[in-house]
């Protein structure tokens, strides 16, 4: 079996999500083509819906016009997508929005102190289940602060700066961690005060005057690591992963994977919107093991699970430390993976904040959960390519929160 082929994936869902919440500030019609067609994204445009925002969707492509926002009259459902929450409860509170969140069981455990903490500091007041959803903003943001992340989160950031974004005087964010930069690059790119030095970034009032745009966008590295990594373990196969989102905050995975012996070529590479796009070539490879440590993780933070599944077939020892924020994502994806990995019969030892994974393991086909996570059911899919009994995983569906035609193009891509 190997992986051949050229494939377009969808759009990036970060830049998805933020597209359609900063079209809609913007005066004008804005046009998005190659959107996410993940449902996380979906649940993003009819949050928007609610509070007041019009777009239009034909698959991928959507027409969205700026305008006001107003209060919604029933509470915003936000699923399973911690990116729609936390942005919009930043947004929302710059805007005095008196917005209610709620979300599925596994969004509703996940924390909201980290958003709801800065954004009080900033004089926002909100009713909690125990700074978990529901939430309710009863009080708009008013001052603007001086605000260090306290750990790495992108969300975390861009919450801060969208309530700025409403504020006339300049907040500022201290980024040490180097998150994902796509609300800075947009902002920037439609006009917004907004500036960055390094890890530094400020914002000010520009909530009137942003342009709308139009954005087609770049296909999602997250998801596009899952075929890379089909491709570096099959032996015979050559993919050509086309119009690759290539941010440098983001393409961690590519960069451990060209450390462990991966073969990957950039063929082409161009600039979108201010966003590094490429089409990368991938083919098969054999591996050697790496350790990760707090620095490396913000740039693959999604990507571990299946990076955990590389380690296995690579030569040595490989260790990921600094990734406790993986404990608190769409499951505990720290325990999910070893889990998993040791009912395949994989040696693999669970650290508070990462593992311990032992290579060249022969891995068994077995029954799986898929603990209600898209990238644990994605990444396992690709691990049961090299088992000889078949994995069966107890929902595979829940790919469809972030890439509903992962299992149409895999089929597509493998040949015999
Ligand atoms: C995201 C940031 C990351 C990532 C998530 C998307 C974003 O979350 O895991 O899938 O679009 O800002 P954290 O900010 O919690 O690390």
């Amino acid at each position: 079996m190997k992986i051949k082929g050229e494939v377009l994936l969808p759009g990036d869902k970060s830049i998805s999500h933020r597209s359609l919440m900063f079209a809609s500030l913007c005066k004008g019609t804005s046009h998005i083509t190659n959107l996410s067609s993940g449902q996380d994204v979906e649940t993003t445009r009819s949050c928007l819906t609610q509070l007041g925002i019009v777009s239009s969707r034909v698959e991928n492509s959507v027409e969205i016009a700026g305008g006001d926002f107003k209060d919604p009259s029933s509470d915003l459902d936000c699923g399973n997508s911690g990116t729609t929450t936390r942005l919009m409860m930043g947004l929302l509170a710059g805007k005095n929005i008196k917005a209610r969140f709620i979300g599925d069981p596994s969004l509703s455990s996940r924390p909201m102190a980290r958003i709801t903490d800065p954004l009080s500091s900033m004089g926002a007041s909100f009713s909690s289940n125990n700074n978990c959803l529901p939430i309710q903003i009863l009080d708009g943001a008013k001052d603007a602060i001086s605000y260090t992340l306290p750990m790495g989160s992108a969300q975390v950031k861009s919450a801060v700066l969208l309530a700025g974004l409403s504020l006339e005087n300049k907040t500022k964010v201290n980024d040490p961690f180097k998150t994902r930069d796509h609300t800075e690059l947009m902002l920037q790119a439609i006009g917004a005060d907004l500036q960055t030095d390094g890890m530094n970034i400020s914002v000010s009032n520009t909530n009137n005057d942003l342009n709308s745009f139009t954005i087609e966008v770049p296909s999602d590295p997250s998801t596009a690591a899952f075929f890379a990594a089909a491709a570096t373990l099959l032996e015979g196969s050559n993919l050509l992963l086309k119009n690759l989102l290539l941010n440098p905050t983001r393409i961690g995975f590519f960069d451990v994977l060209r450390s462990m012996g991966g073969a990957i070529d950039i063929e082409k590479e161009w600039s979108v919107n201010g966003e590094r796009v490429g089409d990368v070539r991938i083919q098969s490879a054999s591996l050697k093991a790496f350790e990760l440590s707090e620095k490396d993780i913000p740039s693959l933070v999604d990507e571990i699970p299946i990076l955990a599944i590389l380690a296995t077939q690579a030569k040595g020892v490989s260790k990921i430390t600094g990734a406790k924020e993986l404990r608190v994502k769409e499951c505990d994806r720290i325990h999910a993976i070893c889990k998993n990995l040791q009912a395949m019969g994989a040696q693999i030892q669970e650290l508070e904040d990462g593992m311990i994974i032992q290579g060249e393991q022969t891995l068994q086909g077995a029954s799986l959960s898929c603990f209600d996570d898209h990238r644990i059911a994605m990444s396992f899919t690709i691990a049961g390519l090299i088992t000889r009994r078949a994995i069966q995983l107890d929902d595979p569906g829940c790919a469809k929160i972030s890439f509903p035609e992962f299992y149409k193009i895999l089929d597509e891509l493998i040949s015999i």
